[in-house]
């Protein structure tokens, strides 16, 4: 994409954290931004902020609602004009220990995190494909979607957040591919630590019929959510270098240095798999 202004753009889990730096960004180069989120007061604060930089619209919506999708998508397009950037970003830092597991939380958190793209890119996609006018498509994955570090306690997020995150990447890496002759590219947002309160916010909106967490991860969730926000980059930076990738066309949005030392490890004992002859 060579320039941004005068395009819209939809973005969800928009009213605060990452998606919100997202918006900001965006709305600083001149977009106009159409924000989806649950959570109805973040929304209301984040239209007031927005609008006073760019048109900007907030929707309630929750990203596993296929219905409601397609409804909220037809809403935007006749408010803010043809929507050309969609960010795929609302997404639940969660997941449940091997003894606790149950069919509750994979459908929860598998419904936002993997599910919750492929509705976004359900619900915009055959447009931007009609109209020819190219786009670009972010879906928010996560370090964790491309490792499993067992040394780190930041990067060892249980199976089923890394489950949910390792299949945005795959479908992230093969829509660029399927995507490119209709001009609409495809980057894949797989931040490390972020300064948000992601982990709290999960918490809050964790399914009151999910098993609860044992005290030993409740008490590494507290942990967790401390590191986070003492150690993790700004989202104005990731919303920054969101901009970026999108006007370069980048396949990976990566934030932190040390995720070089394990992605190499995971591709060397892949490679020590592949036979020889
Ligand atoms: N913060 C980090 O360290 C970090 C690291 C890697 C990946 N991520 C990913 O980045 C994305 C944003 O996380 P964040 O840290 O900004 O968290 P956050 O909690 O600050 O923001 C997430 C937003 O998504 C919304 N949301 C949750 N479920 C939703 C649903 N079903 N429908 C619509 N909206 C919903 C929440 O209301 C919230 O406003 C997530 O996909 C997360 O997995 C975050």
């Amino acid at each position: 994409m060579d320039s941004l202004a005068g395009r819209t753009a939809f973005i969800t889990g928009g009213a605060r954290g990452i998606g919100l730096a997202v918006a900001r960004s965006l709305a600083d180069r001149g977009v106009a931004v159409a924000v989806a989120d649950l959570d109805g007061p973040a929304l209301e604060q984040a239209e007031a902020e927005l609008s006073a930089v760019t048109s900007a619209r907030c929707y309630r919506l929750d990203v596993r609602d296929r219905q409601r999708y397609g409804e909220i998508a037809d809403t935007v397009e006749a408010e803010l004009g043809p929507v050309s950037i969609v960010v795929n970003n609302a997404g639940v830092l969660d997941s449940v220990t091997p003894s606790r597991m149950d069919h509750t939380m994979w459908d929860y958190v598998m419904g936002v995190n993997a599910n919750g793209v492929y509705n976004g890119v359900q619900a915009f996609v055959p447009r931007m494909i009609r109209r020819r006018l190219g786009g670009h498509i972010v879906n928010t994955a996560s370090a964790a979607g491309l490792f499993v570090d067992s040394h780190s306690f930041l990067y060892r997020s249980g199976f089923l957040y890394h489950a949910s995150k390792f299949a945005v990447v795959g479908l992230s890496e093969s829509l660029r591919v399927e995507l490119a002759p209709h001009d609409v590219g495809v980057s894949v947002l797989c931040p490390g630590p972020v300064a948000t309160d992601g982990v709290e916010n999960a918490r809050r909106l964790r399914p009151a019929d999910a098993p609860a967490h044992s005290a030993k991860i409740a008490a590494i969730l507290d942990q967790a959510q401390d590191i986070v926000r003492d150690q993790g980059v700004q989202p104005s930076v990731v919303g920054e270098l969101v901009v970026d990738a999108i006007l370069r066309d980048r396949p990976y949005i990566l934030t932190a240095a040390d995720n070089a030392a394990p992605i190499r490890a995971r591709m060397e004992a892949l490679l020590d798999a592949v036979p020889t002859e």
